[in-house]
């Protein structure tokens, strides 16, 4: 059944207490549960009490054990005749048998929880409910040599033994929670421990919980937890609120994290990290994830949300926050074009696609189903031009006031932009656009000068594109901050300005610009827009030289770049001058940094490539960028051995320049292969025997899986053999072939799907070979189909296993309109055989339809 926005309504039934007692063992878990219930109004409507599967083994009413309760649509419902009762529910779970990974389950011996979005039904009969807080008390009993670790959330206040092998533990939350943030942990682990005092002096304990073997992976994530705790005190004036905060970290995980009230549950590979394992990639994404789930305390669990149309009030708050953060840790300006990169890879596909919805829809079928870009990371945009048109200091007065409002309190977005108008004394009337419209804003902007009177004039206008259900669109405010810059001088022509499209059309007249001017916009990637200019080649080669602001001058050489490429792939060749010498510029200006460098050289992807194209021709997009890549290598080889060397002696460092150091070596690496020099192949086996730390060692890696030369077996090989006892590096041997750029990654990876070491149970390993190849453009969309077939038999395989990770593979598939007719086809013929599945789960049949339909 579709559950609608508009439909809401307040619960029937209050919970402020509930008692969990837990008999712990994965093959049969006992969980006892008291609810106290409150009437919340003068109705006469019954307790219905959300849960899946499984069947109450007794009911109590206030003491008294009941007969007329019924089962309807999974719920348990109990008609009460008072205004508050006690409720007793008794039930039997099997958390080894839950491969779904939604609510209690094993994972690599341990049990653990996931409960957002609705995992907490599976455990026991509740309201299910974001809008439903509770204080909770929790008694765990386990064996005790199995499970001598027992975790929930809050504060420990009593443990002891049992006598028979078993033990126990109780948990005291003191703040109420809906049960989505539930969670608990029974497993054999130990903890990397650290004190913070918060500012007002609070001593927290602070644990992370891993396998004995992996403790030493885990100082990293400690760091970013420490730094994360003060950042949010020193930005937002946030302060942690109990004595204990603990992270677990496991395998087998839907999703990245979780912020479950004072314990939170990771996927191991957003937690572990050494030089030997994880890339600067994922140590940067370690610490991001990291911050987040803590940032999740008071955006999210403080205040929290009123139903899940109001998700992005929580997540995309906390990614503008936990983005915030990383920016403040090393180099902002790279940390924006990678956040940039990733909304574009992500977010403008989805938006251009028929699972396209606004960051609050209005209607879902399966929540999971929208955990996802647009409603994360297009919705921390929103907040950031919010924070944009706002500025710091009002901003943060605007914060602070949503905060004290709607603490211990489960609030809607309305009540955030409330916050921010009143905080901030603007109107945003118009702005809430953002939250019902979908798709991406399309900006056409054309700068004309007329020497003789000094006057320039910049022509304006916004489209919003037809999206499912959503014809017709209104204008949108836009926040686009622009500068214009001399041609002669390169000198800028006045200062920066903010300037905030609201109408269709708009003109903006400039005075006294003596020379021509040439146009920079959107600088600081100001709204998430698309915007279109008539800059020529010349223009952008200029930007990408001289304007001031960093991410103005990668998009000028992104767009050079791109226009280039998309010529390429449609004639079948280009002049590809202008890109070398920008590229050759750039390399050898003295005021950037490695980091920068490595960024503003690397070319869009194929796919990016392809959102420019009415049809995407995988192809030629491939062959086009290919022979840029080649002509680069070439014509610049000298300076690509130049950056290569200067890059390559340093010793492992976890440091924004080191990092920087690395990326752009592997960079040049890739353009030095690019190049056909004779010698690529043995400079990145050199690398990757050499290398002692996973970022150098992948990126050669990368390098030679995508190439002929016998050393891409050997290399291969060993990665394989070194590392076969770990599993996180191990996703990666999986996931570095899958990106293959070879003829043949097909068939290899139909061979990996019969690995020994593959398996559709662990949605990382799923990822990292089906998700990986499923964005390989030209690997995937290859003229046969038989990619297409390969993924929808992994997704079908993968549904009777775990639906909510099988469903989230499915977008790639659902391009299908962007294509020629005979792949579109193929692709429609592979959505139709997933929806005529007997038993799919309504996630898949949710996303393939919408597919079909969009
Ligand atoms: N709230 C978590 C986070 O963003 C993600 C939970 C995902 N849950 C789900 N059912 N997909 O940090
Ligand atoms: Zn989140």
């Amino acid at each position: 059944a579709v559950t609608r926005r508009e439909d809401y309504r307040p619960p029937d039934w209050q919970v402020p207490e509930i008692a969990l007692d837990l008999d712990l063992d994965p093959a049969s878990t006992r969980v006892n549960a008291t609810l106290n219930v409150v009437r919340t109004s003068a109705h006469d409507r019954p307790l219905v009490l959300d849960g899946a599967g499984q069947t109450p083994l007794s009911v109590k009413v206030d003491g008294v054990a009941i007969n007329d309760w019924r089962i309807e649509e999974d719920a348990l419902v109990i008609p009460l005749s008072g205004s508050a009762h006690v409720i007793e529910t008794e039930v039997e779970i099997a958390p080894d048998r839950n491969t779904q990974l939604m609510g209690l389950y094993a994972s690599g011996g341990n049990l653990c929880t996931q409960c957002e979005a609705e995992g907490f039904r599976r455990i026991t009969f509740f309201p299910d409910r974001p809008d439903v807080l509770t204080r909770y008390k929790v008694r765990m009993a386990a064996d005790k040599a199995r499970f001598p670790v027992l975790l929930a959330n809050g504060d420990p206040v009593g443990a002891g033994d049992l006598g028979d092998g078993r033990h126990w533990a109780e948990w005291h939350d003191p703040y109420p929670k809906p049960c989505y943030l539930f969670a608990m942990v029974a497993g054999d682990l130990v903890a990397n421990r650290a004190t913070f005092i918060t500012r007002s002096g609070r001593q927290v304990a602070l644990g992370i919980w891993v396998r004995p073997a992996d403790l030493p992976k885990t100082a990293h994530a400690i760091e970013a937890l420490k730094t994360s705790m003060k950042w949010d005190e020193d930005v937002y004036g946030r302060e942690y609120d109990l004595d204990v905060f603990n992270i677990v970290a496991v395998d087998d995980f839907n999703f990245g994290a979780m912020e479950n009230k004072g314990l939170n549950i990771f996927n191991s590979r957003y937690i572990l990290a050494d030089a030997e394992t994880a890339t600067d990639y994922d140590f940067d994404a370690i610490a991001a994830v990291v911050a987040h789930e803590y940032f999740h305390n008071w955006s999210g669990n403080r205040v929290t949300c009123r139903d899940w149309f109001q998700l992005s009030l929580k997540e995309g708050f906390t990614v503008f926050r936990d983005q915030s953060f990383s920016a403040d840790q090393g180099s902002a300006a790279v940390k924006r074009i990678e956040d940039v990169r990733g909304l574009r890879a992500a977010q403008f596909p989805e938006d251009s696609g028929p699972l396209a919805h606004a960051i609050r829809p209005d209607a879902y079928l399966e929540i999971s189903n929208f955990y996802t870009a647009t409603i994360y990371n297009k919705g921390a945009e929103v907040i950031r031009m919010m924070a944009t048109m706002l500025g710091p200091k009002q901003f943060r007065a605007a914060t602070d006031l949503y905060f004290d409002r709607f603490d211990g309190t489960a609030a809607t977005c309305e009540d955030f932009v409330a916050c921010m108008e009143e905080g901030g004394g603007i109107d945003l009337t118009q702005f809430r656009l953002w939250y019902s419209q979908a798709g991406t804003p399309r900006v056409s902007a054309s700068l004309t000068h007329e020497p003789g009177s000094g006057r320039a004039v910049l022509k304006l206008a916004q489209r919003m594109p037809p999206t499912p259900g959503q014809p017709d669109k209104k204008p949108m405010v836009l926040p686009l901050k622009l500068k214009l810059f001399g041609a002669e001088t390169a000198q800028p022509i006045g200062s920066e300005q903010l300037i905030l499209l609201s109408d269709a059309e708009e003109q903006i007249s400039f005075e006294t610009v003596t020379e021509r001017p040439v146009l920079s916009i959107n600088r600081g990637f100001s709204a998430p827009v698309i915007v279109e200019t008539d800059r020529s080649a010349a223009d952008l080669a200029f930007l990408s030289a001289h304007d001031d602001d960093p991410f103005a001058r990668y998009e000028a050489m992104q767009q050079l770049m791109l226009d280039t490429l998309v010529e390429g792939a449609k004639h079948g060749q280009a002049d590809h001058a202008a890109v070398i010498a920008a590229v050759a510029n750039t390399l050898q200006d003295p005021h950037l940094d490695s980091a920068f460098i490595a960024e503003a050289v690397l070319l869009p992807s194929d796919s990016f490539i392809g959102d420019q194209m009415a049809l995407v021709d995988p192809e030629a997009i491939f062959r086009a960028r290919e022979a840029l890549r080649r002509d680069l290598g070439r014509a610049l080889e000298a300076q690509w051995r130049a950056a290569y060397d200067g890059a390559r002696a340093a010793k492992f460092e976890y440091s924004p320049s080191a990092k920087g150091q690395r990326r752009l070596k592997t960079v040049a690496l890739g353009y030095i292969a690019a190049s056909g020099a004779v010698d690529a192949a043995s400079l990145a086996f050199g690398q990757f025997e050499a290398a002692d730390n996973m970022t150098d060692r992948q990126g050669a890696l990368t390098t030679l899986v995508s190439g002929n030369a016998p050393e891409r077996i050997a290399a291969l090989d060993i990665f394989y053999n070194r590392y076969s006892d770990n599993a996180l590096v191990l996703d990666k041997w999986f996931s570095t072939q899958a990106l293959s750029a070879r003829d043949d990654t097909l068939a290899m990876v139909t061979e990996l799907a019969r690995h020994r070491d593959f398996t559709l149970a662990n949605p990382n390993r799923a990822r990292a070979l089906v998700g990986a190849f499923s964005v390989n453009q030209r690997a995937f969309n290859q003229a046969s189909g038989e990619g297409y077939r390969f993924v929808a038999d992994q997704l079908i395989a993968l549904d009777k296993l775990n639906p909510q990770t099988a469903a989230k593979l499915i977008p790639p598939l659902g391009r299908w309109r962007r294509f020629d007719e005979a792949r579109a086809a193929m692709m429609r013929a592979e959505l139709e055989r997933i929806v005529a599945t007997p038993g799919l789960s309504k996630d898949m049949f949710e996303q393939a339809s919408r597919s079909l339909a969009g």
